[in-house]
């Protein structure tokens, strides 16, 4: 009686082990969903930045805003329907109140912001993970914008005049002024709906 009891407490240990073992695998970002989470957020950087820089030399920093304002979310919106995931910019201090942050997000650029505060690389710094939610599993993907060069124009601690009424105009809720040259920005967010 006690052997049998040994072998049926043996037993579920094992089969517990093995779904433990089982929920930590399926939790683990799959490396190649990973990388084409972090190419699409590298895309969406890059074209941003390319439109942005050939907006300001043509037309300045007013008529850029505009630019950003129409042309941000449809670029984010472009790239989300060729990589079949949501590719957007998400920040603590946004402009846009559709950029607000969800509490991953929030979470994320947090801890993104501690860790450069603390002299970590932000070139290094990405977080990806399997969330589960009431619509499936998804992969989420974060990584850090930093302030460069030309982004103090309109996110600085010192914008001009004409640049903040245009902004104001158009975000009149705008929190995203005050940055300075290499600090945390913002974060570029990617989620990948995942199958199962
Ligand atoms: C010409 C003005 C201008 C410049 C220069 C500019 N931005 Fe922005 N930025 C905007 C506007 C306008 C928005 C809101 C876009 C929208 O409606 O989605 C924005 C939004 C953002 C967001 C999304 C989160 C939010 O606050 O809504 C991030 C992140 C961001 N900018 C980072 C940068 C970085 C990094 C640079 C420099 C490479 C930069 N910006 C340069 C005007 C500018």
């Amino acid at each position: 009686m006690n052997r049998q009891l040994a072998f049926i407490s043996f037993a579920a240990a094992c089969i517990l082990t093995a779904c433990a073992r089982e929920e930590a695998a399926t939790q683990t970002p799959a490396p190649a969903d990973v990388a084409a989470a972090r190419a699409a957020a590298n895309d969406l950087g890059a074209r941003l930045k390319t439109r942005l820089l050939d907006a300001l030399a043509t037309g300045g920093p007013v008529a850029a805003i505009e630019v950003c304002n129409l042309e941000a979310p449809k670029i984010a919106t472009v790239l989300s329907g060729e990589t079949h995931m949501s590719v957007g910019r998400t920040a603590l201090r946004w402009r846009n109140p559709a950029n607000a942050p969800d509490d991953f997000e929030r979470a994320a650029m947090e801890d993104f912001r501690s860790q450069i505060v603390g002299g970590a690389d932000p070139a290094m710094l990405e977080r990806a993970e399997i969330v589960t939610t009431p619509q499936g599993r998804q992969l989420r993907y974060m990584k850090p914008i930093m302030t460069g060069g030309p982004c103090t124009l309109c996110h600085g601690t010192d914008v001009s005049d004409e640049v903040k009424a245009a902004i104001l105009a158009r975000y009149p809720d705008d929190q995203a002024t005050g940055f300075a040259l290499g600090e945390f920005r913002g974060a570029f967010s990617i989620t990948k709906d995942l199958e199962g």
